[in-house]
């Protein structure tokens, strides 16, 4: 059963409208009502979403009343798992029209992200390109590729408000050999800036011979994938930020075409045809199974389907909208609120112009003086008064080394003069703050969290920074 579709907006602080607000306070009313239950405000979305309590009663029903064994077998339990599994995954191929893909299930996004490091034919004659704005599961693939003899480099940002900087990222693209194995990498939506790249360049660098791999970790928990239109080689996402629930689940989805390019360098069970022991051979299943390796978390599973129906039912362009007019009231909001003698009392990373930003936005909190406080400092204010919120850099360096403006110099004195640190060992070294604080909405966020928000931020106004 579809919500039925009616907008209804509501005036915050005589500043701006927020879409759709009695559909989504009655939403927040009947499936998270623990968060006024226990005084919580949750701004922390893009870390992980909170699940709907039908979702957990839906899932909960079916492990009560069924009975489950372990897929890949005949027996009747078995063939109740296998058909669930099967469910689910063409819940997920449906949702993002990705008939063209498998769906391959994993852990997490960094699982689906490994298997296209260790998978991906690298040699020493093939390149991986991928934006300074990436989450170190994207960059660690890199260690992969330098392993095998390969070269990578690093797509330009622009300092000044996040976005790609696209004459030197079409120059990238134009470079290296066509022959070659080339893989481009970038995420659908920044973890810490919010911005939503440009679906475009997936177009753009396989027309110049690249392979690409779409991050949309951060991206469709509150947007739309629509894997008809645009057609990347590979994605990668976990169910729990799209939905909460559950935990331990991703899918890497893998263009058909692309499937014989991914060489597996080991076998599991569950992943292998045949296998001799005497004979050294093996052969690989020739779909979506041959990269789960072991048995699959076949009780979760299934769970991903009732989120996914549970998204559908709500409407991902509700969901769009809602969360863009939330982000953008917060924008605004933030933006405005200034110390009596007129100092911003938050700066906020990225672009003026929020069209293409999703509902993440990152700042770091400045006194009277415009001297910053430490990151800690914040979040410890925050945790007092029950806000979640984020600091730190989100394992994304890349943007982090862009806001904070380290220069290669300093960075590369840093990893010679040291053989171990951490974040706190690196922001001494500098003798410069490090690393910003995050706040992110979702489908459960309300008119209240934003408002208590945005008076946790006015506290620190006309204030000093403790030395
Ligand atoms: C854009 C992006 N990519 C990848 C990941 C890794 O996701 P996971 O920790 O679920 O593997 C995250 C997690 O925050 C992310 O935001």
């Amino acid at each position: 059963m579809k919500f039925p579709f009616v907008k209804s907006k509501i005036v915050v602080e005589g500043v701006n409208t927020i879409p759709f607000e009695s559909f989504f306070q009655e939403l927040r009313e009947k499936e998270y009502a623990r968060l006024d239950e226990t005084g919580h405000t949750y701004l922390d979305f893009t870390g992980g979403n909170l699940y709907a309590k039908s979702q957990l009663d839906k899932h909960q029903r079916m492990l009560r009343e069924n009975v489950y064994g372990n897929p890949h077998s005949t027996n009747p339990t078995s063939l109740a798992s296998t058909m669930l599994v099967s469910e689910a995954r063409q819940a997920v191929l449906n949702f993002f029209n990705a008939e063209d893909y498998y769906c391959v299930f994993t852990p997490n996004a960094s699982g689906a992200l490994r298997i296209i490091g260790e998978s991906y034919p690298f040699s020493k004659d093939s390149r991986y390109l991928l934006l300074t704005d990436n989450h170190n599961s994207v960059n660690g693939i890199r260690e992969f590729c330098k392993s095998k003899g390969g070269s990578f480099d690093y797509g330009y940002l622009k300092s000044t408000d996040l976005n790609i900087d696209e004459r030197k990222l079409e120059e990238q693209l134009s470079s290296g050999n066509p022959d070659e194995n080339k893989l481009f990498a970038f995420p659908a939506q920044s973890n810490v800036s919010g911005i939503k790249h440009d679906l475009a360049w997936i177009e753009k660098a396989q027309n110049k011979g690249w392979d690409v791999l779409l991050d949309a970790a951060a991206f469709v928990p509150t947007s739309k994938l629509d894997l008809k239109k645009v057609q990347p080689d590979f994605v990668s996402m976990s169910f729990y930020k799209m939905f909460g629930y559950p935990t331990g689940i991703g899918c890497l989805l893998i263009k058909k075409s692309k499937f014989e390019k991914l060489q597996k360098p080991w076998f599991a069970g569950g992943t292998v045809e045949m296998v001799g022991v005497k004979a050294q051979k093996h052969w690989l299943v020739n779909n979506h199974e041959r990269f789960e390796d072991g048995t699959i978390n076949y009780l979760d599973i299934p769970a991903v389907k009732i989120g996914l129906d549970y998204l559908d039912t709500i409407g991902m362009h509700r969901i769009t909208e809602r969360i863009s007019a939330l982000s953008e009231t917060l924008f605004r909001e933030l933006n405005d609120t200034s110390h009596s003698n007129g100092n911003p009392v938050v700066r906020i990373y990225g672009p003026q112009n929020r069209k293409n930003v999703g509902g993440t936005l990152i700042m770091n909190f400045l006194d009277q003086d415009g001297n910053q406080y430490p990151i800690e400092q914040v979040e410890s204010r925050a945790n007092q008064k029950q806000i979640s919120i984020r600091t730190g850099c989100f394992c994304n360096p890349g943007l982090d080394e862009l806001n904070t403006g380290i220069t290669d110099e300093e960075l590369s004195k840093y990893f010679t003069e040291n053989e171990s640190g951490n974040f706190g060992d690196r922001t001494n070294f500098y003798g410069k703050f490090r690393g910003a604080t995050r706040i992110s909405v979702g489908i459960s966020t309300n008119k209240a969290d934003i408002q208590k928000f945005i008076e946790f931020v006015r506290s620190f106004r006309n204030s000093t920074v403790a030395n």
